[in-house]
């Protein structure tokens, strides 16, 4: 057994049955302390939404804490995001030009004001009108800006980013930075806005059993083989998923 890097959403994915967690956590800290593994949440919550969480739920002090969908990163338990990000996504990002579109849709309703961020414009847009609206939307951005992309999850979230920032950008940066490699990194999810971190071949990825139709609709169609589809939800799911990828020994 040796060190990895271990990647997971929070709602749905690690966090969704207490019981599961628990055990999830005693393997990993055991692993941290063994092997200095290292564990990061990836989350779409703000940092507001991310320390509710916190304080509701048994959970390890991350490593880092990828919050807002990948477009802030956090060392550890810091509240200082890394400027570092921030600047990078910054390149090329109007989100003025944004929101002056998208807050034209009447079918896009906003989201509260602690989800907004710098590099994050969230709706919540009804599942029965999002395929219809996604492409008409994309367009009329297409025209204000160039630097964004829409992704959609859970059946009704709507998040506006700058294109070099998502989930699979920020893990791809703690890679470097970290120097772990892709194929010693695991990240877990359940539903659209995790989609970017499994579409990198190298790294490894759970699919929780208990997954939304959007993520389980692409891995039907894609057919990765670096990808375990778990049949156990939530952490037993992940812990079901690193056993059979070899990070953990049953
Ligand atoms: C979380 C965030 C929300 C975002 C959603 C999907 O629920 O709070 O703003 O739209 O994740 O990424
Ligand atoms: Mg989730």
């Amino acid at each position: 057994m040796a060190k990895f890097l271990f990647v997971t959403d929070l709602d749905h994915t690690l966090v969704g049955d207490d019981a599961a967690l628990s055990a999830l956590n005693q393997q990993l800290q055991y692993h941290r302390e063994e092997h200095g593994t290292m564990v990061v949440y990836a989350t779409g919550r703000s940092p507001t939404l991310y320390q509710a969480l916190r304080q509701q739920q048994e959970m390890l002090d991350p490593d880092y804490a990828v919050l807002a969908v990948g477009t802030l990163i956090y060392p550890g338990n810091s509240t200082t995001a890394l400027p570092e990000w921030a600047d990078y996504l910054s390149l090329g990002w109007d989100r003025d030009a944004i929101v002056a579109i998208a807050s034209q849709c009447p079918d896009l309703v906003s989201q509260p004001q602690s989800e907004q961020t710098p590099h994050k414009v969230s709706y919540f847009l009804d599942e029965a009108i999002a395929p219809q609206l996604l492409p008409q939307l994309a367009a009329q951005l297409r025209d204000a800006a160039s630097n964004f992309q829409l992704v959609y999850s859970g059946s009704q979230y709507l998040d506006i980013l700058p294109k070099r920032g998502n989930k699979g950008t920020a893990v791809g940066f703690l890679q470097e930075q970290l120097a772990i490699a892709p194929e010693r990194t695991v990240v877990c999810g359940d539903s659209g806005n995790d989609l970017s971190m499994f579409t990198p071949k190298q790294s490894k990825g759970i699919i929780v059993g208990n997954a939304r139709p959007e993520l389980r609709a692409w891995y039907q169609s894609v057919q990765p083989n670096h990808v375990y589809l778990a049949t156990g939800h939530y952490a037993n799911g992940i812990l079901e998923g690193l056993i059979q990828l070899g990070f953990l020994k049953e």
